[in-house]
């Protein structure tokens, strides 16, 4: 199963691929996790990459697709992946079209998750990650039991650097700008499923599985 998850920032794109590499084991790869892993490994791509993530902008194509490329090519993608957060915008997609076809491999799935625009600020201003396993949490609506410690693994609480309200801002008008067009690119090729982003993480988890056609 080879699934692109669609959405705004905040929609729960992270949060539902994280569901589904527990149950399916397939791989996500989520360009946001994989650029904000060179940002604390502090390497050249790193580096490039942070002056445009802090102020909520795209981070260059060139930048991105040579990332994407290199990791669809590993073994553990044979068998499926969920993209996160990629492509985002319409040359990342024929870009990734191009990729595909030229290893062999096509989607089955463009996944859009639905979440009213109001709704977006609060998921992002109250979101909390864990430093050592990844685990989303909100202060709002789904707090860890001890405040800044990871109910999963005990690791410790962060908030990203671009959750603050102006970069929030900037990372939906970026949104709407460059990536919402690609519901119509995917609508073309037939493969636009969607969900409702709001209710329970399970509720929305069983219509996801449910429109992917897994049981
Ligand atoms: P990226 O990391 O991809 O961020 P994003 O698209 O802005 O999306 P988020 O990760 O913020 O939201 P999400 O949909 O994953 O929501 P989550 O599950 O965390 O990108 C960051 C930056 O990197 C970009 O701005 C750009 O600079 C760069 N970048 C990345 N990819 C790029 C690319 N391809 N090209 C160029 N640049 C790129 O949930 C959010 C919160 O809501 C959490 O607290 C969660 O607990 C909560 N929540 C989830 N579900 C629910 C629910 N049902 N009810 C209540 N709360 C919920
Ligand atoms: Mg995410
Ligand atoms: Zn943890």
């Amino acid at each position: 199963m080879k699934i692109v998850l669609l959405g705004a920032p905040g929609a729960g794109k992270g949060t539902q691929a994280k569901k589904l590499v527990e149950k399916y084991s397939l791989p996500q790869i989520s360009t946001g996790d994989l650029l904000r892993a060179a940002v604390a490994a502090g390497s050249q791509l790193g580096k490039e990459a942070k002056s445009f993530m802090d102020k909520g902008e795209l981070v260059p194509d060139s930048v991105v697709l040579g990332m994407v490329e290199e990791r669809l090519k590993k073994d553990d993608c044979k068998k499926g992946y969920i993209l996160d957060g990629f492509p985002r915008n319409t040359a990342q997609a024929e870009a990734l079209d191009k990729m595909l076809s030229s290893l062999n491999m096509s989607l089955n799935a463009a996944l859009s998750v639905d979440v009213p625009f109001d709704d977006l600020m609060k998921r992002l201003t109250g979101r909390r990650t864990c430093k050592s396993c990844g685990q989303m949490y909100n202060v709002y609506f789904s707090p860890s039991k001890k405040e800044g410690v990871c109910d999963k693994c005990s690791g410790e609480l962060y908030q990203r650097d671009d959750d603050k309200e102006a970069t929030i801002k900037r990372r939906l008008d970026v949104y709407n700008a460059q990536t919402a067009p690609l519901m119509e690119y995917y609508k073309k090729k037939g493969i636009v499923k969607s969900v409702a982003g709001t209710g329970s993480i399970d509720e929305i988890f069983k219509q996801v599985c449910s429109e992917l056609g897994l049981k």
